[in-house]
């Protein structure tokens, strides 16, 4: 994102050094560009100008309020996937109408808590969940909005574990047996069918697989149309892929077309297109400040071992995903290559393997596009306190979540007073 540029070597979020927020506020801290979020909101926003749509910030990818509030201000809804994600963006005072409940676990207490707060609409995964949520919606009776997700077995060509669209994985309704599932709910009095979805993966870099996935709902939707079934709205899910290395995404407009090429070409360009956009919003926002412990040597490998872990940013270990590592202040790189490790006590703990950066302790390190799926998936382990956050507008940063406090750590905890 252009609003993290070096000015005189020290690199700058917006109009702040980040020098400065690191001496302000300690390391390892979240640092995030407000502009930069609005531009990414922008590029959604133009690429769609014109088609009828509806789009819903995936939570996930980075819930912390003042980010939530962002999207409330350019009028986004939400895709929430649980209770507590909902109470975030009610917090914020987000029109519940706007906001999708996803997620293939809704809990009856979860969709007790949705329906009181008449969440706009209800994303169904399973027979069992139609089930669970029309009987309580008839106890409580009132008559939801609902999306069914179809799994359309479709290969979206990402990592396997944030691949959602195989008939193996445990998303969605399988296809076949989708059409007889929404003809039932056609018919229920206790819900309103509005809509079908799906959700094939995240970190998408072709559109190819966006396509396929439309060509079957499209398949469907025939289906239901000779039964005589009309619906108003088409979720595709999450957003398109980032650039963390040297991934080509093709521009948005093409998505847009493609899509409304296949759905009017076949009878359905009325329908809305929703889309539920997370890390091509989010991440190129956000970066992870780290300051190098130790520069450590062996006789076949060099380390900088920062303060920042696994525990912090976890995409690393968790999918072997590579981000961008950059020194925060411009220094002439050693011609050692160093993997970028955190403090945390398993070998998985790394944030950037060969790395070509300077061989100096005390710098500070930017992990960059870690704006999504970073701070939402930080942990405790090793009783690390959560890391801080702050939210850079022009001028001006803002801290928007405070360290953990050592007290923290233990908040929840009870010690028995018989032990
Ligand atoms: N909608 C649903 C139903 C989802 O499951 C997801 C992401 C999204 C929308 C947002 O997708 P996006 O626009 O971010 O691609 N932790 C992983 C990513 C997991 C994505 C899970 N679902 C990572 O760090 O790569």
């Amino acid at each position: 994102c252009s609003q993290f540029q070096y000015r005189n070597g020290v690199l700058f979020c917006e109009g702040v050094n980040i020098r400065d927020l690191a001496d302000r506020y300690g390391t390892p801290l979240y640092v995030y560009s407000r502009q930069c979020i609005n531009e990414a909101i922008d590029n959604y926003e133009s690429a769609f100008d014109g088609v009828s749509h509806k789009f819903c910030y995936a939570v996930k990818a980075n819930s912390n309020l003042a980010i939530l509030r962002i999207f409330q201000k350019k009028g986004w809804g939400f895709d929430i996937v649980s209770m507590g994600e909902l109470a975030r963006v009610l917090q914020i005072g987000a029109d519940p109408r706007k906001i999708v409940f996803s997620g293939v676990g809704k809990t009856e207490e979860e969709i007790r808590v949705a329906l009181s707060a008449k969440v706009g609409v209800f994303n169904i995964e399973s027979e069992a969940e139609f089930e669970r949520l029309s009987s309580i919606a008839e106890e409580m009776r009132c008559r939801p909005r609902v999306y069914f997700r179809v799994n359309p077995d479709v290969d979206a060509h990402t990592h396997p574990y944030i691949s959602t669209g195989l008939k193996t994985n445990k998303f969605g309704i399988d296809f076949f047996s989708a059409y007889g599932l929404i003809k039932r709910a056609a018919a229920c009095s206790h819900v309103e069918l509005a809509g079908i979805d799906c959700h094939i993966g995240s970190q998408l870099t072709s559109f190819s697989p966006y396509f396929d996935a439309c060509d079957r709902l499209i398949d469907l939707l025939e289906k239901l149309r000779t039964a005589g079934i009309e619906l108003k709205d088409i979720d595709f899910g999450g957003g398109v892929g980032v650039r963390y290395r040297d991934e080509q995404i093709e521009p948005l407009g093409e998505l847009v077309r493609g899509l409304r090429e296949r759905l009017a070409g076949r009878g359905f360009g009325h329908l809305r297109i929703v889309m539920e956009p997370g890390r091509s919003v989010v991440a190129a926002s956000g970066i992870l400040l780290g300051t190098v412990q130790y520069v450590k040597t062996t006789p076949v490998k060099h380390f900088l071992i920062t303060d920042a872990g696994m525990n912090d940013l976890i995409r690393p270990a968790l999918y072997a995903a590579w981000m961008p590592v950059l020194p925060v202040v411009e220094r002439h790189c050693s011609e050692m290559l160093f993997d970028v490790v955190g403090p945390v006590c398993e070998s998985s703990d790394w944030l950037g393997r060969d790395r070509a950066l300077p061989a100096e302790t005390g710098q500070l390190l930017a992990v960059t596009m870690a704006g999504a799926y970073g701070m939402s998936m930080a942990s405790r382990y090793n009783s690390r306190r959560l890391p801080a956050e702050v939210l850079v507008d022009g001028k001006l940063a803002y801290l928007i979540r405070r360290r953990d406090s050592l007290e923290d750590l233990w908040a929840n905890e009870i010690v028995p007073a018989e032990l």
